[in-house]
């Protein structure tokens, strides 16, 4: 029996998701998305340009194609209520309702929620709806990470003593007079992910990624949705042991229990600290970029999970390829302050693929690829697929995966395809999964353990 699955999206992340579903026999897929995205429209039976935060106008095209279930990827669709729209026009949605989507998109709530229920974690915290009282807490308490507590596209965080002095945060709160903000305890390590499957309390987890969020090589500059970021060949990252992993899994739990009725992803984002892992949020949805790291290497046919879900079952036990992940984001010139937008782009699959297949030729030194020298795979983001040709818009443009054996071979893996989109009117951060700014992440936690 076939299902009709209708994808909500059309990043990078969406982009994972579809060659996800795709690659299961009985799915057929339909995407609607505000951009024309053309690695989702290649994998597509049809897709809508519409804007995603409109419950009416995703529920109708859900209806004109008959879908059965849809996935929701960005967090806007689901703040906007589009997975309650779609739940009541019997369409089951893997994500959450809105109400249960606040664990993301209020910030205040999420921290309460955890204070309410012992989730084990969380930063000391205040909530200030006026911003001179915030002001006058900034000045009484030092170093906080000062977060609008809405919505910010993963750019209005500013932390006090690493981004911004608290002269530059209070001036900042000032001009942007936001509703509320939530201001807490500055944590300090190294931060991971953790996405996790869950529908009827089951919880099934995936492997742990590291996110790069500051725009500039060497960890510099204001934050963005993320930049890039890396697995290993094990379910933890090698600044952390399996017993970190494990403590994370069991916040991810208690929030699911706690949340009562969860259904979607639900996206842990951890900071190891010398004090053991704390939250630093929760989304409510896969990430981006870590949805590219980690959906290629998911073994388990997805549609299982997702038709487990709808059904009431036990979702399946997940298995992961032991490969590591590296993926690097091309981005506009000037993002995420000034970006530029309207650059054609000539990066396609197929140039990406023969990069991969002649570097792996060279790593054999032989005529055959060797198959741990890897791979690597092509997903566009906020890309525009025109008449003319495909262009960048103002948010992040396409990413590399490369896939292989080791972080370092997979990063080489990486750049070999980035080097065949060439770099005009892009950047990509060419640092993250080099071998030296991941044995700086293992040394700064053996530096904060004391070891
Ligand atoms: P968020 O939007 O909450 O994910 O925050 C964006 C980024 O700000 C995080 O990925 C962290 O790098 C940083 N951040 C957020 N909260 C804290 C905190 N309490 N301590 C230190 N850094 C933080
Ligand atoms: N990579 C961070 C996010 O998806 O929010």
């Amino acid at each position: 029996m076939t299902e009709t699955v209708l994808l909500v999206g059309g990043g990078g992340r969406e982009h994972a998701i579809a060659r996800a579903v795709a690659a299961s026999e009985g799915a057929t897929l339909y995407a609607c998305a505000g951009n024309r995205n053309p690695g989702i429209g290649a994998l597509t039976a049809g897709f809508e340009t519409l804007e995603t935060t409109d419950p009416t106008a995703v529920t109708a095209y859900a209806e004109a194609v008959g879908a059965d279930i849809a996935v929701i990827g960005p967090e806007a669709a689901l703040e906007a209520g589009v997975a309650d729209a779609l739940d009541d026009a019997g369409v089951y949605t893997f994500g959450p309702q809105a109400e249960q989507a606040r664990i993301e998109t209020d910030k205040g709530f999420q921290r309460r929620f955890m204070q309410d229920h012992d989730i084990p974690g969380c930063p000391d915290f205040e909530e200030f709806r006026d911003t001179e009282a915030a002001c006058a807490y900034i000045d009484s308490h030092g170093d906080l990470a000062v977060k609008p507590a809405g919505l910010t596209g993963g750019k209005g965080v500013r932390v006090i003593g690493d981004q911004v002095t608290a002269e530059e945060a209070k001036a900042h709160l000032r001009d942007a007079d936001y509703d509320r903000v939530v201001l807490e305890e500055r944590l300090v390590g190294e931060e991971f992910t953790l996405q996790a499957f869950v529908a009827h309390g089951d919880v099934r987890v995936t492997p742990a990624v590291q996110d790069h969020k500051r725009a500039y090589e060497g960890d510099e500059g204001p934050n963005t949705g993320g930049m890039g970021s890396y697995t290993d060949a094990a379910l933890h990252l090698p600044f952390m042991d399996e017993d970190d992993y494990l403590e994370a899994v069991d916040v991810i739990q208690a929030t699911v229990d706690a949340l009562e009725g969860y259904k979607g992803v639900l996206y842990g984002q951890f900071m190891l600290t010398a004090e053991g892992v704390k939250v630093v949020e929760f989304n409510a949805r896969f990430g981006d970029p870590e949805a590219m790291n980690t959906l290629p290497a998911l073994e388990t046919d997805f549609l299982d999970v997702l038709v487990a879900a709808r059904d009431g079952d036990s979702l399946p036990q997940l298995t992961f390829a032991r490969n590591a992940t590296v993926c690097k984001y091309a981005v506009p010139d000037g993002y995420p302050t000034e970006p530029e937008a309207g650059t054609k782009v000539t990066i396609d699959a197929d140039s990406v693929a023969r990069a991969a297949r002649e570097r792996a030729t060279e790593e054999s030194s032989g005529d055959e690829p060797r198959d741990s020298a890897g791979d690597a795979l092509l997903f566009y983001a906020s890309v525009d697929d025109r008449e003319e040709g495909i262009y960048t818009t103002t948010s992040r443009s396409f990413a590399v995966v490369g896939v292989a054996d080791t972080i370092t071979e997979a990063e080489a893996q990486a750049e070999a395809a980035l080097a065949a989109a060439g770099d005009e009117g892009l950047r990509t951060r060419h640092d993250i999964g080099k071998p030296g700014l991941v044995q700086r992440r293992v040394d700064h936690m053996r530096e904060l353990r004391g070891e």
